[in-house]
C-alpha cells in the first residue's frame, strides 16, 4: 500500500478516515472499521455511492454499471471505484450494518492446491502470508495476473488456521478474470488477496434451524456457512438443511465435502436439485427438479419463517429466491445473502 495518505472527512459528522493514495475510498473506510455501505465491491451495485463536497478523486472504472449517467453529473462516485488525489470531504450516511466483522487487509497469497469439483468448477486454496481471520460466508477480491480490477470470490472453508482461504469459482466463458485463475496462474504463484468483505455471514447467536440455498459458484460461501455451523460448539443443537442447484446432474457437486462434516445424516441433509432447459433431458436423475426457489418452497412451504436463510449463486436465481421468500412471509432479519454480479 503506497506510503502516501490523504484524509477523507464526511460531511456533517466528526468521522474521517485515511486512505492511501493507491486504496479505494470504500476499502479504506472499511479498514478503518466504519460502516461505508457497499454490496459487490467491484462497481456493479451502486451501493458505495458517494457525493464529492470537496477534494480531488480519481476513478479507476469510468463506466462501472453502478453508476448513472445522472449520478455523474451530479458529482457521485462509486466508493469501490475511486482512489483520492487530494485530502477530501464526501457525502455519505454510515451504516452499522456495514461496519466490518473483521478490518479487511490487502495480503500476499501463494496458490497451495487446485483441483476440478466439476467440468467448470474448481476448489483454489491459498495460504496467505499472515494469518486473518473472516466470518463464514464472506468474501475477499483478488488481484489476478493482466486482469483489470479485482474479482470477487467468496470463501468456501473456515477460518481455522487463519492462513488458508479456500474458493469454489466457476469458469466464466470469455471470462478475463477466471481465464486468469483456471489458465495462467500456477501452483506456488502468489497473487494479492483483499478481504474479508461481506454482510451474508454466519450468525451464531440465532436460535433457528440453518437453510443453505446454493445455485452454480454460490456453492462456495454455502459450504463456508454448513463448514462453520458443523464445526462450532455454539451452534450444535442446530439442524442444517443444504438445498444446491445446477442446469443438469454434471452440474451438481457438493454432496462429497459436505459428508465429510460432523453430524453428517444426523443434523446435515443434502438436497440436489436439476433444472433443465427446455427440451432438456432429466433422464437417470433421482433428486428434485425445478428451480431452486421452487424446490425449496416445496419442501418447506408454511416452515421457511422458523429458519436462518442463507443463499447464493447467480443474479436470476437470487432474485427469485428473495421474491419467494418475501411471499412467504419470512422476516427479512432471517435472511442474508451477497449478490453475484
Ligand atoms: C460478492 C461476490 C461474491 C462472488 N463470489 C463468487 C464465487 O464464490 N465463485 C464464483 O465463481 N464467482 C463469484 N463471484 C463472481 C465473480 O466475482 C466474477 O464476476 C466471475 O468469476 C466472472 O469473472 P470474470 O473476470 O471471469 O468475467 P468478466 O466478465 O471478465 O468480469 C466480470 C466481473 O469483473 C468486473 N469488471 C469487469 N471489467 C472491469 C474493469 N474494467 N474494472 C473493474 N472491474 C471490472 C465486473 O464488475 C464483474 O464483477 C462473486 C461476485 C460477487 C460480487
Ligand atoms: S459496492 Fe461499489 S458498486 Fe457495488
Amino acid at each position: 500500500m503506497s506510503a502516501v495518505e490523504y484524509r477523507v472527512r464526511l460531511a456533517g459528522s466528526e468521522a474521517a478516515f485515511g486512505c492511501a493514495a493507491d486504496d479505494t475510498l470504500l476499502r479504506a473506510g472499511q479498514r478503518a472499521g466504519l460502516g461505508f455501505p457497499y454490496e459487490c465491491n467491484v462497481g456493479s451495485c451502486g451501493t458505495c455511492r458517494f457525493e464529492l463536497v470537496e477534494g480531488d478523486v480519481q476513478v479507476q472504472w469510468a463506466d462501472a454499471p453502478g453508476l448513472t449517467e445522472n449520478d455523474r453529473k451530479r458529482k457521485r462516485y462509486l466508493g469501490c471505484q475511486t482512489r483520492p488525489l487530494a485530502d477530501c470531504t464526501i457525502k455519505l450516511r454510515l451504516g452499522q450494518r456495514y461496519a466490518p466483522p473483521h478490518r479487511p487487509q490487502r495480503l500476499q497469497a501463494v496458490l497451495e492446491r487446485s483441483r476440478p469439483l466439476t467440468h467448470d468448477m474448481r476448489e483454489f486454496r491459498f495460504v496467505l502470508d499472515a494469518p486473518h481471520s473472516f466470518e463464514p460466508g464472506q468474501y475477499a477480491l483478488a488481484y489476478l495476473p493482466g486482469v483489470t480490477g479485482a474479482r470477487a470470490y467468496s470463501m468456501s472453508n473456515t477460518p481455522a488456521d487463519g492462513k488458508t482461504w479456500e474458493f469454489v469459482v466457476r469458469r466464466t466463458p470469455e471470462g478475463a478474470g477466471t481465464r486468469a485463475l483456471f489458465d495462467d496462474l500456477t501452483v506456488g504463484q502468489s497473487i494479492a488477496i483483499d478481504g474479508p468483505y461481506g454482510m451474508a455471514w454466519l450468525r451464531r447467536e440465532a436460535p433457528r434451524d440453518i437453510l443453505c440455498l446454493a445455485g452454480g459458484s454460490g456453492l462456495a460461501p454455502m459450504l463456508s456457512i454448513a463448514r462453520g455451523a458443523m464445526a462450532e460448539p455454539q451452534l450444535a443443537g442446530r439442524k442444517l438443511h443444504f438445498l444446491y442447484g445446477g442446469r443438469t446432474p454434471a452440474d451438481v457437486c457438493g454432496h462429497d465435502l459436505l459428508q465429510e462434516l460432523p453430524g453428517w445424516g444426523e443434523r446435515l441433509s443434502y438436497h440436489p436439485a436439476i433444472s433443465p432447459l427446455p427440451g432438456g433431458s432429466s433422464e437417470g436423475w433421482t433428486g428434485d427438479v425445478g428451480y431452486l426457489h421452487e424446490v425449496a418452497l416445496e419442501r418447506f412451504a408454511a416452515r421457511l419463517p422458523e429458519f436462518e436463510i442463507y443463499f447464493a449463486g447467480p443474479t436470476a436465481m437470487a432474485m427469485a429466491v428473495q421474491r419467494m421468500l418475501v411471499d412467504a412471509k419470512v422476516p427479512s432479519e432471517q435472511v442474508h445473502f451477497d449478490q453475484f454480479y
